[in-house]
């Protein structure tokens, strides 16, 4: 395990693997993030997929505008979001609101046909016990399949839905279910992504299969698609392209959605678990 660290100014990236997860210390929130740190992030970033922060006390505003140094913001269509922020996503978790479809393994949004490049998720409330995340280096997935293997991927393509948020409108009345979610069909019309994605920045092979939004291979038998699939993500399950994160409250951890995946462990109902997410679209020019 890496334990180099590589000082540019006061941030400084600490690896926990050769190419996987790096933590970022020496950055200063409570003043405006400044250009020369965003570039050290974002190659971080680059080069280690998830990067995680201790210590990050913000606010929304400050929220925002961190994320907003690497692209421009996504609101999620479906998950709610502050009053004042719309950009900000809030997954708050308790007695009386049970964890809703995020202790499946996916990237955020593939049911966009332009899935964001990144996610930077805050922790502000942690149960005493439970509520980690884990992540899942899908290039290192690829790279761990054999040759023949990966011959057989390339070029197979793969159709994504925003799938289990249609229960979102489960409690409507039948013929206002239907009306809201045909229009959100006419706004998310089905994407279809390459099985396999070459990363723009890094050039990376990447595994872009997921279970939770990820309907079938086309051009496949239902029965070939489904084995298919299910071997792929026994594939990223293996422990050693994974890592599992324990929050405390203001740890954050900004990942590259491209090149993995992750999973919000659903083990600490009824306790209650509260975090705050910025999207980014596609990432602004660094040169
Ligand atoms: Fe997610």
């Amino acid at each position: 395990m890496a334990q180099t660290a590589d000082r540019i100014d006061r941030t400084e990236v600490i690896p926990y693997g050769p190419t996987f997860v790096a933590e970022i210390r020496g950055v200063d929130f409570t003043q405006p993030v400044g250009d020369a740190v965003a570039r050290t992030i974002h190659r971080a970033l680059m080069n280690y997929k998830v990067l995680f922060f201790r210590d990050a006390a913000m606010t929304p505003a400050q929220h925002v505008a961190f994320g907003k140094l690497f692209g421009e913001l996504t609101v999620h269509p479906f998950v709610p979001h502050l009053d004042d922020f719309p950009e900000v996503t809030v997954l708050d978790n308790h007695k009386d609101n049970p964890v809703f479809s995020t202790d499946v393994w996916h990237s955020d949004e593939t049911f966009r046909l332009d899935p964001p490049m990144g996610s930077i998720l805050r922790c502000i409330r942690m149960p005493e016990r439970g509520g980690d995340t884990l992540w899942a280096d899908m290039a290192a997935a690829y790279a761990g399949l054999s040759d023949k293997m990966q011959k057989f991927l390339s070029g197979l393509e793969a159709v994504h839905d925003f799938a289990n948020f249609r229960h979102k409108f489960d409690h409507l009345p039948i013929r206002e279910r239907h009306e809201r979610l045909a229009q959100m069909e006419e706004e998310l019309p089905n994407p279809t992504h390459p099985v396999v994605t070459t990363h723009p920045a890094t050039g990376q092979k990447i595994l872009f299969v997921n279970p939770q939004f990820t309907l079938a291979i086309k051009d496949m038998r239902e029965d070939e698609s489904r084995a298919l699939l299910d071997f792929l993500y026994v594939q990223a399950a293996t422990p050693e392209y994974q890592f599992r994160f324990h929050w405390q409250p203001n740890s954050m951890v900004f990942w590259d959605n491209r090149g993995t995946q992750h999973y919000a462990a659903n083990d600490y109902y009824p306790s209650h678990r509260t975090m705050q997410r910025v999207t980014i679209k596609q990432e602004r020019a660094f040169s």
